[in-house]
């Protein structure tokens, strides 16, 4: 029986246009650089791109996303472009389940292989990608702006499904 206290289900869904708000302030509190909703939109008109959200289902307000993905697909490759979760709503799987979710539905739409970039010294990051999968099979020195430990080097990591 689910108590009344209990945490209220998560849900991860294609994203649809009135998410754009709530992505785009996902990725204010998560990164440096702002996306604004029109670059979101554009960025999600290309070909191949898309968006999965993680809804946090509740009695008193509307399944608002909590954190988000987004993927860009070329035949049998996808490349990972970003994931974020909310600052309030981190540590608690949501992030593992976002990324364990795409490489799900890449895995059934026949993408044989899966490429992203992570700055180094994103810990939280890795410690994902690595427990699904990912492998390091490169570096570019100094690609993000970072002052932090990693310098600003980012890994190149691949996961094979196949
Ligand atoms: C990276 C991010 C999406 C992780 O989301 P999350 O929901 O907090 O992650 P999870 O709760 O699913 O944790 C997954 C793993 O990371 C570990 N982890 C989470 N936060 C961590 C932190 N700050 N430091 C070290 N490890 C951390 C967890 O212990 C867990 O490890 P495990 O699988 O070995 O148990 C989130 O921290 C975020 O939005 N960061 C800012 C944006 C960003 O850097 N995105 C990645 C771009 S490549």
């Amino acid at each position: 029986m689910i108590g009344f206290w209990a945490p209220a289900p998560r849900l991860i869904d294609d994203a649809a246009p009135e998410d754009l708000p709530h992505i785009a302030e996902i990725h204010r509190a998560s990164f440096t650089q702002e996306w604004t909703v029109d670059e979101l939109a554009a960025l999600l008109s290309q070909p191949g791109v898309t968006a999965l959200v993680v809804r946090r289902a509740s009695w008193w307000t509307s399944p608002r996303p909590i954190g988000f993905l987004l993927l860009r697909v070329a035949a049998d490759e996808a490349e990972i472009l970003t994931v974020a979760v909310h600052p309030s709503n981190r540590r608690g799987g949501v992030g593992r389940s976002l990324v364990a979710e795409a490489l799900r539905r890449l895995y059934a739409d026949r993408v044989a292989t899966v490429f992203l970039e992570v700055a180094a010294d994103n810990e939280a990051a890795l410690a994902i990608y690595r427990r699904l999968g990912f492998t390091m099979v490169g570096e570019r020195p100094a690609y993000y702006s970072g002052t932090g430990a990693g310098g600003g080097l980012a890994l190149v990591m691949r996961c094979d499904l196949g």
